[in-house]
């Protein structure tokens, strides 16, 4: 069942998006040479309580952090670590989660660590991109395969790779509600998009290849051919005018 959002309830989702996308942004803008992930990931678990909500990642099916740290040929779901750490010339995906007055925000981005190489910038700008191709199309009257065929079509062009495995989500009092918003799809097909309703569309691109395995952490996706993997992520409201981004930093 998709849940449709009221005015208050929608209120409620603005709120504790803003925050969450605050604390991705103040990770970000905190990433570093030489820093490990788990200090990144202290971070943005001090700026969520600080700013009263919760970190919803911790304990989430086991998972043992507030966010998902995963460097370069690591699509999604890595854990912070102590012994890992982050050097110049990487790529940087980050997903955090939180809750607060019982709604959900969850948003990701890849952030470049100093210099990276021309390979990995386009990487990061074009599933950027991708995830505003598949946003333009979440308007009230379209389908859901409608999103995630613009992800599709945008990337492929450069010939990259839209990670098939893992998709986006509907979002609200759960994490992870219905519907499911695949990164790719057929126009016109899947359910109807409807004012009120809110999802997570998230590209997960890899430079080339699809398929991904899981390291024996049992958690850490990596891409199968070793190339790097970028990882772009909003929640969205739908309106009668068409879809507003609720996870944008205000810092
Ligand atoms: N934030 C992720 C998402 O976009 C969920 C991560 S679940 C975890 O849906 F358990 F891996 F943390
Ligand atoms: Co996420
Ligand atoms: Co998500």
């Amino acid at each position: 069942m998709i849940s449709v959002k009221s005015k208050s309830e929608l209120e409620k989702m603005r709120r504790i998006c803003t925050v969450t996308a605050n604390a991705l942004h103040f990770g970000g803008q905190s990433i570093r040479d030489g820093m490990t992930t788990h200090e990144l990931d202290k971070i943005i678990h001090d700026y969520i309580v600080q700013h009263g909500a919760n970190p919803c990642l911790v304990g989430y099916a086991g998972f043992p952090a507030s966010s998902c740290i995963s460097i370069n040929d690591q699509l999604i779901h890595g854990i912070p670590s102590k012994k890992v750490r982050i050097k110049e010339g990487d790529i940087v995906s980050v997903d955090v989660s939180a809750e607060m007055d019982g709604f959900h925000g969850d948003t990701a981005f890849t952030f470049a660590c100093g210099k990276i190489s021309k390979e990995a910038e386009q990487l990061l700008k074009v599933t950027n991109e991708s995830l505003y191709k598949g946003i333009e199309q979440a308007v009230p009257g379209n389908r859901i395969g409608d999103i995630g065929h613009a992800v599709e079509e945008y990337c492929t062009a450069y010939g990259y790779s839209v990670c098939k495995k893992y998709i986006g989500h509907g979002i609200g009092r759960k994490l992870h509600e219905d519907p499911e918003v695949p990164n790719y799809g057929k126009s016109g097909h899947g359910p109807r998009i409807v004012a009120g309703m809110t999802f997570c569309i998230e590209p997960m691109i890899n430079a080339v290849g699809e398929d991904v395995r899981v390291l024996p952490d049992g958690w850490t996706v990596v891409t199968k051919s070793g190339s790097l993997a970028a990882h772009f992520e909003h929640t969205v409201a739908i309106t009668p005018d068409g879809p507003v981004i609720l996870t944008k930093p205000t810092l």
